[in-house]
């Protein structure tokens, strides 16, 4: 059986947990494989409606192993919420797997995250203000904390004192805030670690077996292509790659071990926080988009932008990721709409280009260049077969299939399993 990542192709919010959670009925390990809790994942299913930030969204299948893999950075505090959430609705956390390598998201992180945007005052990145950017910084300057270290108390305590010593001269000499206290950090560490040690495991072992046992291994993706921190719109990214590549680097798959790779793809796109967005729609067509679809941030709430789809984004999303499949949600969304565009190429300074350029002011200057598509103006979210769609449907699928330079596995016209229209095979 094949490992196959599932990733978002765009800025994010694509319908990931959607589309892990279908999935995941025939796989026996999900792995999440970056981010943190700034992911925010909606999933629908018989047993509910929940929004996970670090469980993996196959954790709703009893013959589901679900891993927190080495490429997340994990809040404690904010896991432990989510596995008491989960449990109080009957969902059984008891399989969870946390790899003893992730590195853990600590108070000062947060606080610095929170300082770092303050400081940036109009040019501010609008992070999701949970830790992540500074956790993955400190990963890369050796100064983090992993999981695992939570097991050893003498050995935590040593790396804490030399760790908070330094934070405390971030906090207090340069932005002239309040030191922490070494004590009560170390003292909620150690009830951590205490809480989440049945849980936190060596995970490569547990992989090989998976892989010799010949399991369905999914690598659960979180943000999408366009935040990657260096092929996305930096410094307008995140800080851990959301590509499939990344999907290597977090769980410790190899790329060769690889299948299938499908790009979740919004039939529209959003972004939230700062950046350039070409079709951004700031109008009453944007509005209506985000009111119908509740367009707003699973994590923060913040009102997502809107806008067409961009179909030169969606190619280079796909050659960045290698995709073998994609997936395209949230169709039912334009369904009321009378005339759709798709985004082609760009204008940059009187010049037509097919790329995205590395540089953010050249990317805010690139005007998009439309085609016009027809709408369909009728509910397609009842709708389980791709001959049932209105045509106009089936022509923007197929237009969008063009930039996305792989075939569609499937359509999505709601955000429950059922409200999905196979197309090509996955095989
Ligand atoms: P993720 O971060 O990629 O998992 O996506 P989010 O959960 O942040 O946002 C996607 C939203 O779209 C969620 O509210 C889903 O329930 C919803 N959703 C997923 N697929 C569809 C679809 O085909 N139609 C509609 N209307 N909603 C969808
Ligand atoms: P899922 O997995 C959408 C965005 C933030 C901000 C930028 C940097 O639900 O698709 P960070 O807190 O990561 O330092 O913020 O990245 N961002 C997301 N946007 N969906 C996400 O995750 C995101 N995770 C981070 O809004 O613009
Ligand atoms: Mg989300």
């Amino acid at each position: 059986m094949p490992v196959v990542a599932i990733v978002g192709a765009q800025w994010g919010d694509e319908g990931k947990g959607k589309v892990v959670d279908m999935l995941s009925e025939k796989a026996q390990v999900v792995v999440r494989f970056s981010g943190g809790d700034n992911a925010g994942h909606t999933v629908i299913n018989p047993s509910g409606e929940f929004k996970l930030h670090l469980v993996p969204s196959g954790i709703f299948y009893p013959g589901v192993i679900p891993v927190i893999g080495n490429g997340v950075v994990v809040n404690p505090a904010k896991l432990i919420e989510e596995i008491d959430a989960l449990n109080k609705c009957g969902i059984d956390t008891s399989r969870l797997v946390i790899s003893d390598r992730a590195h853990i998201v600590m108070p000062y992180h947060i606080i610095i995250d929170e300082l770092e945007e303050k400081s940036r005052a109009g040019k501010a990145l609008g992070t999701t203000k949970r830790g992540i950017g500074p956790a993955f910084t400190d990963k890369i300057a050796r100064q983090g904390i992993r999981i695992g270290e939570l097991l050893d108390k003498e050995g935590l305590k040593e790396r804490l004192g030399m760790v908070i010593e330094t934070k405390n001269d971030i906090l207090t000499k340069i932005y002239g805030v309040e030191p922490l206290s070494l004590q009560d950090i170390y003292k909620q560490c150690c009830e951590y670690g205490d809480r989440l040690a049945p849980y936190i495991k060596e995970t490569i072992t547990l992989l090989r077996d998976a892989q010799k046992r010949n399991d369905m291994i999914i690598l659960e993706g979180a943000q999408g292509a366009l935040l990657d921190p260096d092929f996305g719109t930096y410094p307008y990214a995140t800080s851990s790659s959301p590509l499939s590549g990344g999907g290597c680097l977090g769980s410790g798959i190899s790329p060769t071990s690889i299948d299938r790779v499908l790009g979740v793809y919004k039939a529209y796109c959003t972004r939230v926080g700062s950046g350039p967005m070409p079709t951004e729609l700031n109008d009453e067509i944007g509005e209506a988009i985000r009111v119908k679809a509740h367009e707003f941030g699973t994590t923060t709430g913040r009102p997502r932008r809107c806008g067409w789809f961009d179909g030169v984004a969606a190619r280079f999303s796909s050659q960045l990721n290698g995709f073998t499949g994609g997936i395209i949600t949230r169709i039912d969304v334009l369904d009321e709409l009378p005339q759709l565009k798709i985004c082609t190429a760009y204008e940059l300074d009187g010049k037509i280009i097919d790329y995205i350029p590395a540089s953010v002011s050249e990317y805010d200057r690139c005007k998009p260049v439309y085609e016009e598509l027809d709408g369909w103006q009728t509910s397609t979210d009842h709708i389980r077969k791709y001959q049932d769609l209105p045509i106009q449907a089936r022509k923007y699928i197929k237009r969008m299939e063009d930039f996305m330079g792989c075939p569609v596995n499937f359509a999505c016209i709601g955000p429950t399993r059922e409200q999905t229209i196979p197309l090509n095979p996955i095989f």
